[in-house]
């Protein structure tokens, strides 16, 4: 089975895509938001357990009017095409980010679908939208010290305190378009996250390009800081961290 649950994905290239088909940018977003349809049901069809696709972030606000406008209207429309098909298929759709500086309009759609889909047990669907890596920290941060002035913050507490708890770590990230960057996505959840870079700018991505990387990715061994030897053993067992001073025993540093 393979233990590619979570993928997430930096949808990248839109713009340089129709430039070199002398269009307007704004023409590469409409065409990667077809895209972006045909994905998420590759992942569902995959049976993939969460999707996370980064659509907006709190960067892109420096970009022309008219393509951040675009960029809005996109996600609008994507919300209302695909409502049918995410209820019928159990999808448990979320946007992640700073949402109270959105549209009004834009924040009413998402809280509908969020509530229509809050019982869902399919598909995590999850769009990072007005997203940045770092104001998620500091809104965790910033939280937990409001409400536990008293005590330091665990890893636990801080992943407690992201946006989406319940969607957990990335086991992959996917970055379309060529550039080989996390561009503060997912800072805290990809970790230990496999990184997938290919040139394959957003509107000519296939779901048949995205099965063929998980299908190569699933045959990575990933290691979590062990060694091979560790690896696949049962962790209860072989872990480290789980008695670290009986771990330790025996063992001779040679420094
Ligand atoms: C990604 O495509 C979409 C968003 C950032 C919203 P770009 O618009 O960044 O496309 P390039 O990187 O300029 O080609
Ligand atoms: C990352 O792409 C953001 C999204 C895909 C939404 P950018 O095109 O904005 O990232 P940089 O500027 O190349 O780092
Ligand atoms: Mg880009």
């Amino acid at each position: 089975m393979s233990s590619i649950k979570h993928v997430a994905i930096i949808m990248d290239g839109n713009g340089r895509w129709a430039k070199r088909r002398f269009r307007p940018r704004i023409w590469g977003h409409v065409r990667g938001s077809s895209v972006v349809s045909e994905i998420v049901r590759s992942a569902d069809d995959l049976g993939l357990k969460a999707l996370t696709m980064y659509a907006f972030s709190t960067e892109n606000w420096s970009r022309p009017l008219d393509e951040v406008s675009t960029l809005f209207r996109l996600l609008r429309k994507f919300i209302i095409k695909e409502r049918t098909r995410i209820l019928q298929n159990n999808i448990k759709f979320r946007v992640i980010g700073e949402l109270q500086s959105l549209p009004h309009e834009t924040v009413e759609l998402i809280n509908e679908i969020e509530s229509l889909t809050s019982g869902a047990t399919g598909l995590h669907l999850t769009f990072a939208f007005n997203y940045g890596g770092r104001a998620e920290i500091l809104r965790a941060i910033n939280t937990f010290q409001v409400t536990n002035p008293e005590r330091l913050m665990t890893e636990a507490d801080l992943s407690e305190l992201m946006y989406r708890p319940e969607t957990g770590d990335v086991d992959l990230m996917i970055r379309t378009g060529g550039e080989q960057r996390i561009s503060n996505f997912l800072l805290w959840q990809m970790a230990y996250a496999e990184m997938y870079f290919t040139p394959t700018k957003w509107p000519d991505f296939t779901p048949r390009e995205f099965c063929k990387i998980i299908e190569h990715v699933s045959s990575r061994e990933r290691r979590f800081g062990s060694i091979c030897e560790q690896v696949g053993l049962n962790s209860s067992v072989e872990r480290a961290d789980t008695n670290k001073s009986a771990y330790f025993q025996g063992v001779t540093f040679n420094v």
